[in-house]
């Protein structure tokens, strides 16, 4: 069992490529051979499992709402409940294991269950050496503490200057958070040669991403992206930026 899990959270506004990025840096780990790779969907509009061509039954959302309100089976507490049924949430797949937060608060008060669930992430998350979480711009789950702070945020945004405009406000967010600025990256997305060069500003991005066809394709034909091509140029650096994270959780382990 690895003995620590390094937690890499990706944010940024809609539509900028999180849910490629974080499916294409899972199947990274997993092709490299730090399995198990614990992937997070903490986007309530679930759709990681797609990107990752795994099927999800529940949110814990869901299972939330409904372990507090149904009767629970004879010789069980309801806590002992809610771990059974957060454990059937997780999906089992090659190399990684998948689990979808859903929407982070349901009507009525939670917060028991969200301290039950908190509590079943933390041990959960011991399990594995890499945990990579799609969230999104807000961060809903990782301020309502289900999902603890993650090791390094990892902004993604396009490359033009209103794209940077959203990554300061993001910034803000994730050290409201209690992120280190230092632990906070910004990946630019979907760079075009050929065109305008990459307005960074103040932000060295850890990462920048070519525009792809094949996540196109891969999109156009309703395939997982995490499965184009191994030679092509997304997956190539997502390859590059998994390599360097995995310095940084190198680095970390004393
Ligand atoms: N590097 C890339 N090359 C080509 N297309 C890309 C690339 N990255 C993302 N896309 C496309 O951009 C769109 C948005 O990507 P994605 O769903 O990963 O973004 P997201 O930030 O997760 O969006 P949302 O905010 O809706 O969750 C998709 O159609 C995807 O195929
Ligand atoms: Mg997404």
């Amino acid at each position: 069992m690895p003995a620590h899990t390094f937690t890499i959270a990706l944010s940024g506004k809609g539509g900028t490529g999180k849910t490629t990025i974080s499916s294409l840096l899972i199947r990274a780990f997993v092709d490299a051979g730090d399995i198990p790779v614990l992937a997070v969907d903490a986007d309530p509009n679930a759709n990681l499992h797609e990107a990752l061509g795994v099927e999800v039954h529940e949110t814990l959302g869901s299972m939330r709402e409904e372990a507090f309100t149904r009767t629970i089976p004879p010789g069980m507490n309801r806590h002992d409940y809610v771990r059974y049924r957060f454990r059937k949430a997780l999906v089992e797949a090659k190399g990684f294991d998948l689990v979808a937060m859903g929407r982070p608060e349901g009507t009525g008060c939670y917060c028991f269950a969200n301290d039950l669930l908190s509590e079943c992430m933390v041990q959960l998350e011991r399990e594995y050496r890499f945990m990579v979480i799609d969230a999104e711009a807000g961060m809903e789950h990782i301020s309502r503490g289900t999902i603890g702070t993650p090791d390094i945020l990892l902004i993604v945004s396009d490359p033009g200057a209103r794209g940077l405009r959203t990554v300061a406000r993001i910034r803000d967010i994730a050290t409201s958070l209690g992120l280190a600025n230092d632990r906070i990256f910004v990946v630019f997305n979907r760079y075009k040669t050929g065109t305008a060069p990459v307005d960074i500003g103040n932000e060295k991005p850890i990462a920048i991403i070519p525009d792809d066809p094949a996540v196109e394709q891969a999109d156009l034909a309703a395939t997982p992206v995490s499965q184009i091509p191994v030679d092509s140029p997304a997956r190539i650096a997502v390859r590059e930026l998994a390599d360097k994270i995995r310095s940084m959780a190198d680095a970390k382990k004393v």
